[in-house]
């Protein structure tokens, strides 16, 4: 399985200039990656149009969507309207969208019915709730799962990347913590169980599962270790071109090692 590290920019740069340095300094170093990494940039959506520009080897998501398709829906942006510009990958189901705009489970589920439809991959998150506690990821990923797929076909589900990415991890939420590397692969181990029990095993095994929250220059070893982990869903140093390019370098160096197909 392809690594696939995505950069999650958030509301930042403040500017489409420092947008565009950010973006060309990860597009100008793609061409040393072996074809088994793959870049996602994920900026906010008024800088799709630019970047569409300027992107070749990396890819281009977007944060969120709405769950309409076209019509009167002030302030909403739909997968059609991203899809002039370039964008491959959405990222659905973050915390900050449930925690700050009230994103429940059913929104989730028809944004990522929709993206499918449109051929969006959906990177869809799992462990974002007021509830996260390091003792309950299970069961909550568990649920989060369950109403995410509701409704889906096997071959819909299939086309779906998750990323385990457990609310108390991000860095920007107070007293924040990284998991430990092996909490993260028991909880990626358990998300391919409950993929397996939809697909079966094979498909489980193949599904491409990240993890999230406080992934750094630092720390990237103690999650790019584990074959079980496909990537990184990156935040805060998504925004440092130097700490992002060392999280892309050390996922592509352990699918080399690990002689990844
Ligand atoms: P972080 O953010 O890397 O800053 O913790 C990750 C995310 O929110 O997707």
């Amino acid at each position: 399985m392809k690594k696939l590290i995505v950069a999650n920019w958030k509301m930042n740069p403040e500017t489409v200039e420092q947008a565009r340095v950010l973006l060309l300094s990860v597009e100008h170093r793609m061409h040393l990656l072996t074809e088994k990494t793959e870049v996602v940039v994920c900026p906010p959506y008024i800088y799709l149009p630019p970047f569409s520009h300027y992107t070749h080897l990396a890819h281009v998501g977007a944060q969120n969507m709405s769950t309409e398709e076209k019509g009167a829906f002030t302030g909403e942006i739909s997968i059609v309207q991203m899809k002039q510009w370039r964008v491959e990958y959405v990222i659905l189901g973050h915390s900050e969208r449930r925690l700050y705009f009230n994103e429940n489970d059913a929104a989730v589920n028809k944004k990522i019915t929709l993206a499918l439809k449109h051929k969006i991959k959906p990177v869809v998150c799992l462990g974002g709730d007021k509830t996260a506690k390091e003792n309950n990821m299970k069961r909550l990923v568990t649920k989060q799962f369950n109403a995410a797929v509701k409704g889906l076909e096997k071959e819909e589900i299939s086309k779906i990347i998750f990323a385990y990415e457990p609310m108390w991890a991000i860095s920007t939420m107070k007293n924040s913590k990284p998991a430990s590397g092996e909490h993260a692969e028991e909880l990626i181990l358990h998300i391919r169980t409950l993929i397996s029990k939809k697909l079966g095993k094979d498909k489980g095994k193949h599904a491409r599962v990240l993890y999230g929250g406080t992934v750094n220059k630092a720390n990237v070893h103690e999650f790019a270790q584990f074959p079980a982990i496909d990537g990184a869903l990156v935040g805060g140093a998504s925004l440092d071109s130097e700490a992002f390019w060392a999280i892309v370098k050390e996922f592509s160096r352990e699918s080399v090692h690990k002689g990844i197909k």
